[in-house]
């Protein structure tokens, strides 16, 4: 059942390739310069009215919802807010009939997800629903929605449905930023022929499993680790945070690049691993500065780096190179590396991967 591999989360990591292109199907037409999604299409007056979009979620969803605000203001220009569905649901929140409600969840039974639902549904807003389970309680619960189909996800750290997650989110930014005007279609075609490559660069990602390998002995016994991004990635820095916490219990924080000045600098020292996410384009040179401070109060220097980088290479300590794509797409490369090398730290720390300790795959009671 695990198809040949030790634990059920390297069997999704690996299924990711696959799992895209089965988000993909039916909706990503990309020879034509179409993306076909009858869940948008039939609402789409809704949409390109829409005078915000209000995402809830919990967990891995709600990271997949932060690179959702990053695409849908960057493509669509419509302005986007991301809620934890446990905040929202008690804060009173303003929500009017002009309003979008995305949820977004793995099980579609996260049981603050669903009070969110509720609640924005009272006050009148439309909401659309972005579920892997078939059927589940927030599929039944939305007004529309979008399934990943991902395929099942038993491991308790979520992989394949924050990839996905993101797919479908780039399939509706770039979709209604084409509609709204903001994209032209030759920029529109362009970014639907890189999305088409990216189950391949996926599949090239996940090749370079035994240098991530060798990282992972290095730095298991770390207590402490740190995660940095920007833009983009800024998402995928709380993820690999999150990932390399949930499953190995080494404490993880993420943080955007730039906020490491605010307080988090004061923690660096010879001992303390920093995961950089310095890919071409996102604010490449800021990021690469942002290298220079850690290395220079002696951090060790963990970098995701694009394919033929040569400056981060000679700082760094290691390096990770993803192929090159649009920087929006950038976070469905990078988050790769981020899930093996918790996976490879966990397991050599002995842990339970697939079912870590105080954890349950969903989350039904709030
Ligand atoms: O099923 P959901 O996507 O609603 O679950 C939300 C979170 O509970 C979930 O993403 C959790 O954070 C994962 N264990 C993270 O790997």
């Amino acid at each position: 059942e695990k198809g040949g591999y030790d634990h059920f989360m390297l069997k999704e990591i690996h299924e990711q390739p696959n799992a895209i292109s089965d988000t993909y199907r039916g909706r990503l037409l990309a020879d034509k310069g179409i993306i076909k999604m009858g869940s948008v299409d039939n609402n789409i007056t809704k949409f390109l009215n829409a005078k915000r979009i209000i995402i809830v979620a919990c967990g891995t969803s709600w990271h997949a919802g932060l690179v959702g605000e990053y695409l849908i203001e960057e493509f669509a220009r419509i302005p986007v807010e991301v809620e934890y569905a446990s905040e929202f649901r008690y804060r009173n929140p303003i929500i009017s009939k002009d309003d979008i409600v995305i949820a977004i969840s793995q099980s579609g039974e996260t049981a603050d997800t669903l009070a969110a639902i509720k609640l924005a549904k009272a006050n009148g807003a439309f909401v659309f629903g972005i579920c892997n389970v078939v059927g589940s309680s927030i599929a039944r619960e939305t007004n529309s929605g979008a399934y990943t189909h991902a395929g099942p996800e038993i491991g308790v750290a979520s992989t394949k449905a924050f990839t996905t997650q993101i797919t479908v989110l780039s399939l509706i930014a770039l979709k209604l930023g084409n509609l709204k005007g903001e994209l032209s279609n030759s920029k529109f075609n362009n970014y639907l022929q890189e999305l088409k490559l990216i189950p391949s660069k996926v599949t090239e990602v996940l090749k370079i499993n035994t240098e991530i390998e060798k990282i992972a002995a290095i730095y298991k016994d770390a207590p402490n680790c740190l995660y940095l991004g920007r833009g983009f990635n800024f998402p995928v820095a709380l993820e690999g945070a999150l990932k390399l916490k949930e499953i190995s219990y080494i404490h993880a924080e993420g943080y955007p690049a730039a906020e490491m000045k605010h307080g988090p600098i004061a923690l660096i020292d010879a001992s303390m691993p920093v995961i950089v996410i310095a890919t071409k384009k996102g604010h490449y040179e800021k990021v690469v500065s942002n290298i220079q401070e850690i290395k220079s109060r002696k951090g060790k220097i963990i970098a995701i780096v694009t394919k033929g980088d040569t400056v981060v290479k000679e700082i760094a300590d290691h390096v990770i190179e993803i192929p090159e794509t649009e920087e929006a797409f950038t976070p469905l490369l990078t988050t790769i590396p981020l899930q093996l090398l918790s996976y490879y730290i966990a397991v050599m720390r002995g842990c339970n991967v697939d079912q870590p300790r105080n954890l349950a795959k969903s989350v039904t009671v709030e």
